[in-house]
């Protein structure tokens, strides 16, 4: 007899049903240019030195290196993400530090320890589409703050917030934010902003989960040190990621808060362990490498992408369009007029030669029928010009229509 699956789900489960995410991709034209992968560009996976460090490494550490748990250079891959964040400001030792699967198991590892059905979880907006579903994995009832070229918008939340607490409602529990040349948007949340993020968590007694899954990769402009670094009273949950400075098959992230947190969120890892494997060859890897002197590299690959992105959208866009000027990371969020719907040029677009992301994927809302997310980190400069330059042709048209 057929099982009755209704009846056996979890309640989680039940809520989310079987829909896939908004916006998702064509699976057809796949000659197109890919701008809709927020992937490394093929050059800068490091192949050759990749493949000696996972022969040398798993050698170097015998049958432990795949055992549960790994050996010496599993934990030197532990010991050289302490020294990066060191660089970024969050001093802290292996008790504040968690590594994960991914900087993807670090949110949903939050998501678990916190977050009941119902709960009030604020979402900068837009957002990451992989850190909204895992909050709609888990019933949390999203609530959007809105982002803009300076972040994540200070004034109205402090404003929203004490207004639910003069209405007496529940407070949010927590507030997630890519602070850094955010995905979508590219935009970076400022340093006042910053400040009064930090204020607000304090007076209202939320936690702040920073995805900080691009801040190694500022191409211009001064660094803004991260939550992480300025948290005083433990509001921050930091988290981080190889996927985006090495590689994202790797799946290696962590998260970065207090003690106690690290061991809640251990306590509901069970996974055997982050892959032993991948911490002993990303470990002998980084040992051999000059992690310093391949950021600047990359930082000058997207750099280099991120200006064919702008100058491609200043020749071809037609008016009405507007776009973010971003100072690192992977994304330019482009606005078209409003009337167009993103979803319905994605096809169109497909057919002509290019994939971007429509933005309704990155609202808990539906809104984001005016955005497109248009990914420059992965096709070459001039690739990358030619797939604005079909946007903007089916985008005109659209117009004319
Ligand atoms: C903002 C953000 N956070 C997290 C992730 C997931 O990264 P990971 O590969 O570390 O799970 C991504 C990947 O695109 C991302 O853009």
């Amino acid at each position: 007899m057929a099982k009755d699956l209704e009846r056996l789900l979890s309640d989680r489960a039940r809520l989310r049903g079987t829909g896939g995410v908004v916006g998702g991709l064509s699976r057809r034209h796949d000659e197109a240019i890919p701008l809709h992968y927020g992937y490394p560009y093929p050059d800068s996976y490091p192949l050759e030195d990749l493949s000696r460090a996972a022969a040398q490494s798993i050698l170097e550490d015998g049958p432990e290196a795949i055992n549960y748990g790994g050996a010496e250079l599993a934990e030197v891959f532990e010991g050289l993400v302490l020294d990066r964040l060191a660089v970024r400001g969050i001093a802290c030792d292996s008790d504040r530090v968690l590594i994960t699967s991914g900087s993807s198991q670090a949110i949903n590892l939050v998501c678990s320890v916190f977050v009941d059905i119902g709960d009030k979880v604020l979402v900068e907006a837009p957002s990451y589409m992989g850190g909204l579903n895992s909050f709609r994995n888990f019933g949390a009832e999203m609530i959007p703050v809105e982002g803009d070229a300076l972040g994540i918008r200070t004034e109205e939340l402090g404003a929203m917030l004490a207004d639910w607490r003069a209405r007496g409602e529940t407070m949010p529990k927590i507030l997630y934010s890519i602070t850094n040349f955010n995905n979508p948007s590219g935009c970076t949340t400022c340093a006042p902003r910053r400040g009064e993020l930090l204020e607000l968590a304090r007076e209202y007694g939320f936690l702040i989960l920073e995805d900080d899954a691009y801040g190694e990769l500022r191409f211009e402009g001064e660094d803004i040190p991260c939550l992480g670094a300025s948290d005083e009273d433990g509001s921050v949950i930091h988290v981080g990621s190889m996927s985006k400075i090495l590689a994202p098959g790797v799946r290696l992230g962590w998260a970065v808060a207090t003690p106690e947190i690290i061991r809640r969120l251990n306590v509901h890892k069970a996974d055997g362990g982050t892959s032993p494997l991948a911490r002993t060859v990303v470990g002998g890897y980084l040992q051999e490498t000059d992690l310093d002197a391949r950021l600047e590299t990359l930082r000058e690959g997207y750099r280099v992408r991120r200006d064919a992105a702008l100058e491609a959208l200043e020749a071809y866009m037609p008016d009405g369009c507007s776009w973010t000027r971003p100072e690192g990371g992977y994304f330019v969020w482009l606005t078209v007029p409003a009337g167009l719907d993103s979803d319905d040029m994605l096809e169109e677009m497909a057919e002509e030669g290019v994939k971007p992301l429509s933005g309704r994927q990155f609202y808990c809302d539906g809104r984001g029928a005016e955005n497109f997310r248009i990914s420059y980190s992965y096709p070459d400069p001039e690739d990358i010009r030619r797939g604005i330059e079909i946007m903007a042709r089916v985008i005109r048209r659209r117009l004319e229509g």
